[in-house]
């Protein structure tokens, strides 16, 4: 069997780099949509008749083995994914991965203990990264690159190891990258983008490319509240980067010169006591330029979350990044709801990105198929927008 610009893969060893990084309670898998868009490509090389080995990480453990970030559970989840038994390595390129890899016959599938165990996987300096890329590159005689989340990371086993093996780009990978694509080359217009999540300072440079092309942009999640407070409000106990508030009025005054909407929430749901320990949560509903001095901003409001559908309902491109507010918890999990209800009724392209934003579509319960793609990366769908080179897309087309 032959696989993309690998050609005959049958009896061949080949490494897959996917990302299995799923967000786990205990040792229970609470979303497991990034393992089952990982499935494909693995089948597909395995039913070739290849000797599949996975690589992959799980969380930021600080280069050394740590019980809470293994692989094991992942592994189970695989084969029952599969429907065929994944064989698990306790190591990444130790005695235990050389000997599980030796055991594969063609069409079987081994799991590689989490690869950021291993301090060379993340280091920054190049000769360290690169020796753990040559061990790395001995298990295997060719390389798929699949782990769509993690290509803007010049990591050893995204980035170097494809310098040492004959090499193709994984299925995900190519599927993610051509509706990226389609975001940035004349995306059809009315071109909505909506970001949420924590943090202004993970979205600047997106906010920054796309101020010259969404014709809309809806700001919710914490990050909205260091828009809030740009504006003049005051955001009581909100999260709030200070050190953002210059760039967020600069943004704002562009927006109005570049004839860009920006919609911010003009109510919010906040909450005196959250989180303290088993307290329920007391929300309530205050307008977005009146919050209380000892209130924390945990969701976008009603009216918001009404405006917010309406405005996205006669775009034609949508993309999502990022939550509206706390949605683990049922009582800020309205404003995230909206949006996702929102994006399912769009007639043209809609994009769900980031890790948070698809857990919460599939944990509220919306079927997938409703949106034109859920991606599985985050912070690599954004650094896509901003325009930045991504180093394991990039070191493949070499
Ligand atoms: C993600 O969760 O976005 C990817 O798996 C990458 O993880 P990282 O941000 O820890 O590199």
């Amino acid at each position: 069997g032959e696989y993309a610009g690998l050609g005959e893969v049958g009896g061949r060893r080949v490494l897959v780099r996917s990302d299995l990084n799923v967000p786990l309670d205990g040792s229970t898998i609470t979303d497991d949509g990034r393992i089952r868009a990982s499935v494909p490509t693995i089948a597909e090389l395995a039913a070739a008749g290849a000797r599949v080995v996975v690589t992959a990480h799980l969380g930021r453990p600080k280069g050394a083995p740590e019980e809470r970030y293994s692989l094991r559970p992942v592994a189970a989840r695989l084969g029952e994914l599969l429907g065929a038994e994944v064989a698990f390595a306790s190591d990444t390129v130790g005695d235990s991965a050389q000997q599980t890899v030796a055991g594969l016959a063609d069409g079987q599938v081994a799991l590689l203990e989490n690869v950021r165990f291993n301090a060379g996987e993340t280091s920054k300096d190049d000769a360290e990264r690169g020796a753990f890329a040559d061990q790395l590159a001995s298990l295997a005689d060719a390389f798929v690159s699949d782990g769509f989340g993690v290509v803007h990371r010049k990591q050893a086993s995204v980035y170097d190891v494809a310098q040492r093996l004959p090499h193709a780009m994984g299925g995900l990978v190519s599927t993610e990258i051509e509706v990226l694509r389609r975001l940035t080359e004349s995306p059809e217009r009315p071109y909505a983008v909506v970001l949420g999540g924590s943090k202004v300072s993970d979205k600047l440079g997106v906010i920054d490319n796309l101020l010259g092309k969404a014709d809309t942009l809806l700001i919710g999640g914490g990050m909205v509240f260091t828009f809030l407070k740009a504006q003049g409000h005051e955001v009581g106990k909100s999260l709030l980067e200070d050190d953002q508030l210059e760039v967020c009025r600069e943004y704002l005054a562009r927006a109005e010169s570049s004839g860009v909407s920006i919609v911010l929430p003009t109510d919010v749901v906040v909450d005196t006591t959250f989180p303290s320990g088993d307290a329920t949560p007391q929300p309530r509903v205050v307008a977005a330029d009146a919050i209380p001095d000892d209130a924390l901003g945990l969701d976008i409001g009603p009216d918001s979350a009404a405006a917010f559908a309406e405005a996205l309902s006669g775009a034609r491109t949508v993309f999502w990044n990022g939550p509206m507010g706390v949605f683990e918890v049922e009582e800020f999990a309205a404003g995230t709801r909206a949006v996702a209800q929102a994006l399912t009724g769009i007639e043209g392209l809609s994009v769900v990105g980031g890790g948070d934003s698809a857990a919460a579509v599939r944990t509220l319960g919306f079927d997938e198929a409703a949106f034109g793609h859920i991606s599985t990366g985050g912070g690599a769908s954004l650094e896509y927008l901003e325009g930045k080179e991504l180093p394991g897309i990039t070191v493949l087309e070499d």
